[in-house]
């Protein structure tokens, strides 16, 4: 993990405050794992806290990386207001990211992604083709009008689409699509990111899958476990004690691994 001051390479709004930025810079070199975040300080003095925001792509060759992100509160607001040559403090990359080791050629893997959870299965589903993986993208929106990145996903290959309104896709949440699937087909590895209703359901349908990958999302303040702003509890914990951090340990974890 370090830290630099990278470069925006360029910057797109691909929805209704849905943003796409690259950004280059030596960082680059050190971001390797699916699933991994860099903590972005927003320039503006009065906001201290950095912003966690998940890797979308990485591009070792070209020197960028890319992220999407959400318009929430004032510092996603800031960043969606920066341009190319604009730069940004930035820190990473951090996390553990997604375990892509576990499966090998022919092997097949669900790619689940929820609303503002589907930017890191990109370079998730990337990296796993790469080793001759196949491949089930499962993606859920809250409508047409706000789903992105649909024909690259369809571009790495079988992606099935899950909209709340029905307006793109099958009508409903991701869990539908996923729950007819396994009507014909079995994943060696399922990788999901998304609400956490939607992470507990696959954890659900999945309770014999040692290979089941969530990624969870927590308030964080210094991303690097030193704080215990992020902790998430463990199972069997008689002492409601025990707790993981998101930043450091995760944001990636095991379905076994935590309570949610
Ligand atoms: C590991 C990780 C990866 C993430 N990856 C992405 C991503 O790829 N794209 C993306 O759009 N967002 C991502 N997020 C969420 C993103 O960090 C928050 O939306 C952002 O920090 C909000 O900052 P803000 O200043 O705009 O809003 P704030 O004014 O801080 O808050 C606005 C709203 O966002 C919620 N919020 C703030 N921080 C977080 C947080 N860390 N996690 C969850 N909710 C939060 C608040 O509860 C509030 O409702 C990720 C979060 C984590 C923990
Ligand atoms: S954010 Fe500080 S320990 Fe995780």
């Amino acid at each position: 993990m370090k830290q630099e001051i990278m470069t925006i390479v360029s910057q797109k709004q691909l929805a209704p405050r849905i943003f796409q930025m690259t950004l280059t810079g030596e960082l680059v070199n050190e971001m390797k794992k699916p699933g991994q975040f860099i903590h972005i300080k927003v320039p503006r003095a009065d906001l201290l806290l950095r912003r966690p925001i998940s890797l979308n792509q990485i591009d070792q060759q070209a020197k960028t990386c890319t992220i999407i992100y959400r318009t929430e509160g004032d510092g996603t607001k800031e960043f969606s207001m920066m341009t190319s040559g604009d730069k940004l403090d930035v820190m990473g990359p951090l996390g553990n990211g997604f375990d892509v080791d576990c499966l090998n050629k022919g092997q097949k893997a669900f790619v689940v992604g929820g609303g503002i959870g589907i930017p890191p299965m990109y370079e998730l589903s990337k990296q796993l083709k790469q080793r001759g993986v196949e491949v089930i993208h499962f993606l859920g929106y809250a409508s047409k009008e706000v789903a992105y990145f649909e024909e690259e996903f369809l571009a790495l290959g079988d992606t099935r689409f899950a909209t709340d309104d029905g307006s793109f896709g099958v009508e409903g949440n991701v869990g539908n699509l996923i729950l007819e699937a396994i009507k014909t087909e079995q994943p060696d590895a399922v990788y999901a990111c998304g609400a956490n209703g939607m992470l507990k359901m696959i954890a659900q349908v999945f309770p014999d899958q040692p290979n089941v990958f969530l990624s969870l999302e927590q308030r964080m303040a210094c991303g690097m476990g030193a704080c215990y702003a992020c902790v998430c509890h463990v199972p069997d914990d008689e002492t409601g004690t025990k707790s993981v951090k998101v930043c450091d340990e995760g944001p990636v974890f095991r379905a076994s691994e935590v309570v949610l």
